[in-house]
C-alpha cells in the first residue's frame, strides 16, 4: 500500500480530501484510498501491484468488466475519428435509437453524468407542469443538483451530511423527502401539497443506501399517486437501467412512468447518459421548447461509441440469467456462511447487484439501512480488501456483479467472505 498511501498524501494536498468524489475517500471504512491503475475483465491491478477482483464496478457502469475489447475498439476507433466536434455525429441518432427501442422511451436527449439527466427530468416537469415542488424519497441519491441533497443517499449518507450545506432554504423547502417504500407517507406528503407536486422522483430498485427491492406493489402505487395529483412520474433508473435486464426496470416490473433517467451502463464506462419518455414532455426541451438544457460534451463521439458497443453487447448476449445466478449463488453462500456464524446478516440481492448488510431482517428503507452495523461491514471491507476482493467502500452503496465474473471468482468469493466474517464477529464481540 506503500504507492497507494504515497500518492494520497500527493492528492491530499492539491485536491481537497484527495478524491474527485467523496466516496472514494474510504471515510466510510477507514483507511487510505487504493489507487488504481488498470482494470481487465473483472480485475483491477492497483498502483501497489496487487492484483483485485472486483466487485465495486466503478458504481455500476461496468457491466461487461472493465476494458471489454469490443468497447474499447469501438472508443478508440472513435476517438482517432476526432474526439468531439459540438455538432451532431450519426452515433448520437444510432443511440437515441436504440434507447428508444430498448428501453422504451418516445424521446431521449444524451447528456454526460446521471446528475445532469435527473437535473433536466426536475427542469421539464417543473417547465411542463408549472409546479414546483418534488418527492423523494429517503435515502435515495439522484445526482448533487441543489434540490436532490435533501435526505440523500451515496456519499451524504456514507459522510454523514444529512443536507448540503451551499443548499438554499427555498431550494430545499420545494424538495420533500418521506421514507422508501411507505406509500401511505408518500400519499400523504403528495395530499398536503397535491397541487404544488410536480414531480415524484424515485429509484424503482434503490441503489444508494445499500440494495433496496421496492415492496410489491410500491411502484405502482407510486404511478396511481401521480395520475391523481398530476405530478409526473420520474424513475431515476442511472444503476438499475440496462441492469437487470436489456432495458428499463420500469419495463420489467411492469410501471411506465412519464420520464426516465439512464446513466452509468449507457455510457460503457465513459461519461454519458440520458433522460427520456413521453414525446409531449420531451418535446418542451430547447430547442423545440421553453425548458432550457444544454451540454459542449452532450452526446460525446467517444462515449456514444462506448456505450453503442455496450447496448449491442448486451443485446446479442443476454447475459441476465448468467448474472442471476452468479448473484444467487453469492448472496446464497453469504448467507449461509452468516448463518455458520450467528451473525445477525441479510445480503439484500437483486441479479447481479447485491449488498451485504449485517442486520437480523431485509432492509426496506433508510432508517433500517442506518440500523445495520456499519462497523462489520468496514471490517469485513478490510479483510476481502486483504484477501484480494474490492467491494464498495461504504455500507450505503450496491456492489456489482459483471460478465467478466466467473463461478471460480464468486467461490473464492465465499471462501474469503467466511474468513473475514470469522474475524468480524470476533470484532463485534469486543467492540460489544
Ligand atoms: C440513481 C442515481 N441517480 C443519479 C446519479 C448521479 O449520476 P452521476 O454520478 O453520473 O452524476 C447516481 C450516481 O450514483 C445514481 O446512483
Amino acid at each position: 500500500m506503500r504507492a497507494s498511501k504515497e500518492l494520497f498524501e500527493r492528492a491530499c494536498r492539491v485536491i481537497p480530501g484527495g478524491v474527485n468524489s467523496p466516496v472514494r475517500a474510504f471515510r466510510a471504512v477507514g483507511g487510505a484510498p487504493v489507487f488504481m491503475i488498470r482494470g481487465h475483465g473483472a480485475r483491477l491491478t492497483t498502483a501497489d501491484g496487487a492484483e483485485l477482483v472486483d466487485f465495486c464496478g466503478s458504481w455500476g457502469p461496468l457491466i461487461l468488466g472493465h476494458a471489454h475489447p469490443e468497447v474499447v475498439e469501438a472508443a478508440a476507433r472513435a476517438l482517432a475519428d476526432g474526439a468531439t466536434f459540438g455538432a451532431s455525429t450519426p452515433g448520437e441518432v444510432e443511440l437515441a435509437e436504440a434507447l428508444c427501442r430498448m428501453a422504451p422511451l418516445e424521446m431521449v436527449r444524451l447528456v454526460s453524468s446521471g446528475t445532469e439527466a435527473v437535473m433536466t427530468a426536475l427542469r421539464l416537469a417543473r417547465g411542463f407542469t408549472g409546479r414546483a415542488k418534488i418527492l423523494k424519497f429517503d435515502g435515495g441519491y439522484h445526482g448533487h443538483s441543489d434540490a436532490l441533497l435533501v435526505s440523500a443517499g451515496s456519499g451524504l449518507l456514507t459522510h454523514g451530511i444529512a443536507d448540503s450545506a451551499g443548499v438554499t432554504p427555498g431550494t430545499a423547502a420545494d424538495t420533500l423527502s418521506v421514507p422508501y417504500n411507505d406509500l401511505e407517507a408518500a400519499r400523504k406528503a403528495a395530499a398536503l401539497n397535491a397541487r404544488e407536486l410536480a414531480a415524484i422522483i424515485v429509484e424503482p430498485v434503490a441503489g444508494n443506501m445499500g440494495l433496496v427491492p421496492p415492496d410489491p406493489g410500491f411502484l405502482a402505487g407510486l404511478r396511481a399517486l401521480a395520475d391523481e395529483t398530476g405530478a409526473l412520474l420520474i424513475f431515476d433508473e442511472v444503476i438499475t437501467g440496462f441492469r437487470f435486464g436489456p432495458t428499463t426496470y420500469g419495463r420489467l416490473c411492469g410501471v411506465t412512468p412519464d420520464l426516465t433517467t439512464l446513466g452509468k451502463i449507457i455510457g460503457g464506462g465513459l461519461p454519458l447518459a440520458a433522460v427520456g419518455g413521453r414525446a409531449d414532455i420531451m418535446r418542451k426541451l430547447a430547442p423545440l421548447g421553453p425548458v432550457y438544457q444544454a451540454g459542449t460534451l452532450s452526446g460525446n463521439p467517444v462515449a456514444v461509441a462506448a456505450g453503442l458497443a455496450t447496448l449491442r453487447i448486451l443485446e446479442r448476449t443476454d447475459p441476465y440469467l448468467a448474472l442471476e445466478r452468479l448473484g444467487a449463488m453469492l448472496a446464497d453462500g453469504l448467507a449461509g456462511v452468516a448463518a455458520g456464524l450467528r451473525t445477525p446478516f441479510h445480503c439484500a440481492r437483486l441479479g447481479g447487484v447485491f449488498t451485504p448488510f449485517f442486520c437480523p431482517a431485509p432492509v426496506r428503507n433508510l432508517a433500517q439501512a442506518k440500523a445495520a452495523d456499519t462497523r462489520l461491514y468496514a471490517a469485513f471491507f478490510h479483510g476481502m480488501l486483504e484477501r484480494g476482493f474490492y467491494l464498495p467502500p461504504s455500507q450505503f452503496e450496491a456492489a456489482f456483479i459483471s460478465t467478466a465474473h466467473t463461478e471460480t471468482d464468486v467461490a473464492a468469493f465465499l471462501d474469503a467472505a467466511r474468513q473475514c466474517l470469522e474475524q468480524a464477529c470476533g470484532l463485534s464481540t469486543e467492540l460489544v
